[in-house]
């Protein structure tokens, strides 16, 4: 973070300084959980559902924090404010215009925005210093948080922007004006909230919008809604496509996928050819590799770098296609970080793919956020799963009531010869599991982040034959 004095927070923040000296200097991380505040930090107390940050002020200070960004008075020295995410955001967006160098590219779409993030970091990472967030911390909190870590030496910033609804975005590139922007996918995940998919594409459109004239919108050629973004923005277009015939500048052909599902391509790019090998699972992220790269390139990385950064990147946050093989044989694909529909296809399709000639069994919980169409959505997923590979799966658990409808949706598959299993939670799932696995197996696990069954696919990593 660029050094600020109390007086300096206070004046960008339109804040009043109290209990503080005015010259004191804030040059550590800002955060929002007082268990992470350290020496020259701020701490921004935020009153959350089950706890209020005010609570911790005085345990931040005494950690080190040099100061506490409060919405009312508290003990140490503090900078009060009347709505902490408006300045955080403010604080955000004076650091970067005190640091006009620095190139920032936004990422956003409904699924794969974490992972493409952590694998455009990867590459951005080989051309000078890069700020990109940790997990997912996307939004009007994480987004600012995130940017306050730039500093004189930072040359890019690589975020991830979320949105549960309109407006959302757009706010998020005031925060941190990105040149460049990168939309990967229009789909149903928080399409409840928005109210439909045309909602959904209205607002991670305000990206494209974003861009400046001399910036770059990368968009996903074979999603239409994306595509039809290049109308929306002043910036220069590139698109990047994994379908077979595209006139795309930034391509990946000849795609095949290794027995753990981990993907291969021609990346094709004007500049020429090069093989990439990525260590990600599932053919999804493919696309995710293709912008990663087409925004490394557009950042001036050379074709043979670009192969290399991608080859060499790895998952850098958890629960997102995690792929385990147990010393008994059994392969665990977890995948338990989060679930929409277009994610849940993406899994089973890796599911299909590695249980090859095997068994595969999926733990599904809900879906969440879905609005009106979530019965139906549920059950189309069911349906999906039980048609994979020759045979279908041999047994689809779904874990909680709300995740039911999956089974109604495989029972539609009449040629279905699996088993629909109801577990109401997590440890149930696991023992109906328990009496029908066997060696060389394959369990995918995955959910709504509000279901956390990443507890049931370690318990599954761990157990057996060990
Ligand atoms: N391009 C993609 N298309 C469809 N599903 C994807 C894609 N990329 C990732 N996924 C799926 O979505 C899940 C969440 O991925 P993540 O990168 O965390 O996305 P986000 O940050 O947008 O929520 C992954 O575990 C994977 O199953
Ligand atoms: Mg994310």
């Amino acid at each position: 973070m660029i050094p600020l004095s109390l007086a300096q927070i206070a004046r960008v923040t339109g804040g009043q300084l109290c209990h503080g000296d005015p010259d004191a200097v804030v040059s550590g991380e800002v955060v929002i959980d007082s268990r992470r505040a350290g020496p020259g930090g701020l701490f921004a107390a935020v009153a959350g559902e089950r706890s209020d940050g005010h609570d911790f002020a005085a345990a931040a200070v005494a950690a080190g924090a040099t100061a506490v960004l409060a919405t009312r008075p508290v003990t140490v020295p503090s900078v009060l404010v009347a709505d902490v995410p408006a300045a955080l955001a403010a604080l955000a967006r004076s650091v970067v215009d005190a640091l006009p160098a620095v190139r920032i590219a936004g990422i956003t779409g409904s699924s794969g925005k974490t992972s493409t993030k952590d694998l455009a970091a990867q590459l951005v990472e080989r051309l000078g210093p890069t700020i990109a967030p940790a997990g997912s911390y996307n939004n009007e909190f994480g987004h600012p948080l995130t940017v306050l870590r730039a500093d004189a030496a930072t040359r890019y910033l690589v975020l991830e922007l979320s949105a549960r609804g309109i407006g959302h975005i757009a706010y998020l590139c005031r925060v941190a004006p990105p040149r460049y922007g990168v939309v990967l996918n229009v789909g149903h995940a928080h399409a409840g909230e928005f109210g439909g998919l045309d909602q959904v594409a209205r607002a991670k459109g305000e990206l494209a919008e974003a861009l400046p004239a001399d910036g770059v919108a990368i968009l996903n050629a074979d999603d239409p809604r994306v595509l039809a973004m290049a109308g929306r923005t002043e910036a220069r277009i590139v698109t990047f496509s994994s379908a077979p015939v595209s006139d795309a500048p930034v391509r990946a052909v000849d795609i095949r996928l290794d027995d753990l599902g981990r993907p291969s391509f021609t990346l094709l790019t004007p500049e020429g050819s090069a093989p990439v090998t990525l260590r990600l699972h599932g053919a999804h992220n493919v696309p995710n590799a293709l912008a990663a790269a087409a925004l490394a390139r557009e950042l001036g990385m050379d074709l043979d770098g670009i192969a290399d950064g991608l080859g060499a990147a790895v998952a850098r946050s958890r629960w997102r296609m995690e792929v385990h093989q147990r010393p008994d044989g059994v392969t665990v694909i977890n995948d338990a970080y989060n679930a929409n529909p277009e994610s849940v296809r993406a899994a089973i399709d890796a599911l299909a793919h590695l249980a090859k000639g095997g068994r595969a069994f999926a733990i599904l919980g809900h879906m969440a956020e879905l609005g009106g169409t979530s019965r139906a959505s549920h059950e189309d997923i069911g349906e999906y799963a039980a048609r994979i590979g020759d045979s279908g799966l041999a047994g689809l658990i779904a874990v909680g009531e709300e995740a039911a409808p999956l089974l109604d949706g495989a029972r539609r598959v009449r040629s279905w010869t699996g088993e629909a299993l109801a577990a109401p939670d997590g440890a149930a799932a696991l023992e109906l599991l328990a009496n029908r696995l066997k060696p060389s197996d394959v369990v995918l696990v995955k959910a709504s982040r509000a279901a956390h069954l990443e507890g049931v696919a370690a318990a599954l990593e761990g157990e057996a034959g060990q």
